[in-house]
């Protein structure tokens, strides 16, 4: 039979979680795919690192030039995490011509322009399925299976610190930074949680979610994030009484040309931000660490990714999965019969976030003393602002009492500037919140 040599870099979790994947299922894998799938080098930090699963010494080397440069190594795959050295070994392996494996989402939000360029000029191949919710192939869906679609939705819950502790905080009324706490001890958050809960793990994977959904490069910088910091208790409750759960969601919504507009490409609005998801819809039900990913494809409609975004086994998964695309390209000789990325959609743009269209959940504390509801809904009025429902527990006199507000939809320009009218008022006497609220339409 023949074989294909892997050269790994990376020995920690997911790097050692790759090696034990294929020690278990290397045999099933190789009478499906009628070849041999071998590792014989691993770059490692360190050979005494601590590992979950052991790699035998004699695979082990400090020097990842070496593996990359091995003419015996078929296929690289960077594990190693990080964006600078890692930059370094993705673009070596390619310029040698090597098909290219990473599960670093990181890398290609920075660097995925470069690296997809990199690919085909040297007429290598690129996967990078571990990059976005873990085992969930939801790359090569879009890669290959939704390829004659028009994606016109898509909504990922892609982190699952994030989704754990929403989780946690609706079901046990916990608070913040007690579940994160906990999160960080059980190895679900990334080494600095801020990339998790402030949603930047999230403009990640959906900036490299939005690139090959609609064909241009999403530069991060374009992305509109706001992470979980500021959901409280007080909104999930609320939102909870309304029909609604909160939940962290990656936007990616093709917004549709306007009749008569000068349109010159198109616009997709990219966004991560909190959400009410309305309690009906399958995405309020995906719970604790677990991804989800809802496609809307304009053939195909709806359909729906399920599974662990995170954890050594499930990236292993999808690591396989690549290393089983990357070894049949080689056997068959057709190294980028399905690029990484193409940039065909030569005039597409972001959506500026206060172009963006939504509903609004508002939270307000006022006094409690007539005409200051209709001082708010002026405001809101003003801004051209439509209100759905207004409710008002009763408060403690004294104390001032919540106001919630739900709108219909507003650009987001036209909310910031009643939020910044809401804040100015004398009767209001902390800051307004605002989250918006998706209806899926
Ligand atoms: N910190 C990430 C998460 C790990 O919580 O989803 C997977 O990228």
């Amino acid at each position: 039979m023949q074989q294909v040599n892997l050269g790994m870099i990376g020995g920690g979790t997911v790097g050692s979680g790759v090696y034990h994947a294929l020690e278990q299922n290397g045999d099933l894998m190789a009478s499906r795919l009628g070849l041999q799938i071998n590792i014989l080098r691993i770059a490692v930090k360190a050979l005494n690192e601590p590992r979950p699963y052991a790699i035998p010494e004699s695979l082990m080397t400090t020097d990842w030039a070496a593996v990359v440069k091995d003419p015996k190594v078929d296929v690289v795959i960077e594990l190693a995490g990080g964006t600078t050295v890692a930059r370094a070994m993705v673009l070596s392996a390619l310029e040698s011509g090597k098909p290219v494996i990473t599960a670093n989402k990181a890398l290609l939000s920075a660097y995925g322009e470069e690296l997809f360029e990199a690919a085909r000029k040297n007429k290598a191949n690129l996967y990078y399925e571990a990059s976005v919710a873990g085992g969930i192939p939801i790359i090569k869906s879009l890669r290959e299976g939704f390829i004659g679609n028009r994606i016109t939705h898509l909504y990922g819950i892609v982190n699952g610190t994030c989704n754990y502790i929403l989780t946690r905080m609706k079901l046990e009324g916990a608070e913040f930074e007690t579940v994160l706490d906990e999160a960080q001890r059980l190895g679900y958050a990334e080494a600095d949680p801020s990339l998790d809960v402030d949603g930047y793990d999230s403009l990640h994977k959906i900036g490299i979610l939005a690139s090959l959904a609609h064909g241009f490069w999403v530069n991060p910088r374009d992305i509109y994030v706001e992470g979980i910091r500021q959901v409280t208790q007080a909104d999930i409750r609320f939102a909870n009484q309304l029909g609604y759960t909160i939940k962290l969601l990656g936007i990616i919504k093709r917004i549709p040309d306007r009749v008569g507009a000068n349109n010159n490409g198109s616009h997709v609005q990219v966004s991560v931000y909190p959400v009410l998801v309305p309690h009906s819809h399958v995405l309020a039900n995906v719970n604790n660490v677990f991804n989800a990913v809802f496609v809307r494809g304009d053939l195909v409609g709806d359909t729906l990714f399920y599974g662990r975004g995170a954890g050594k086994d499930a990236t292993a998964s999808a690591v396989l999965s690549d290393i089983a695309d990357a070894a049949l390209d080689l056997k068959f000789d057709t190294k980028c019969r399905v690029p990484p990325f193409v940039p065909h959609e030569k005039q597409g743009a972001v959506l500026p976030i206060d172009a963006a269209v939504s509903r609004y959940y508002v939270r307000m504390h006022v006094v409690d003393q007539p005409g200051v509801l209709a001082s708010v809904a002026a405001l809101f009025a003003e801004n051209h602002i439509g209100i759905s429902s207004v409710f008002q527990p009763e408060g403690h006199e004294g104390q001032g009492v919540p106001l919630v507000v739900m709108t219909h939809e507003a650009p987001n320009a036209a909310m910031h500037s009643a939020l910044a009218k809401i804040r100015q008022l004398p009767v209001s006497l902390a800051e307004p919140r605002m989250i918006r609220v998706e209806d899926f339409e």
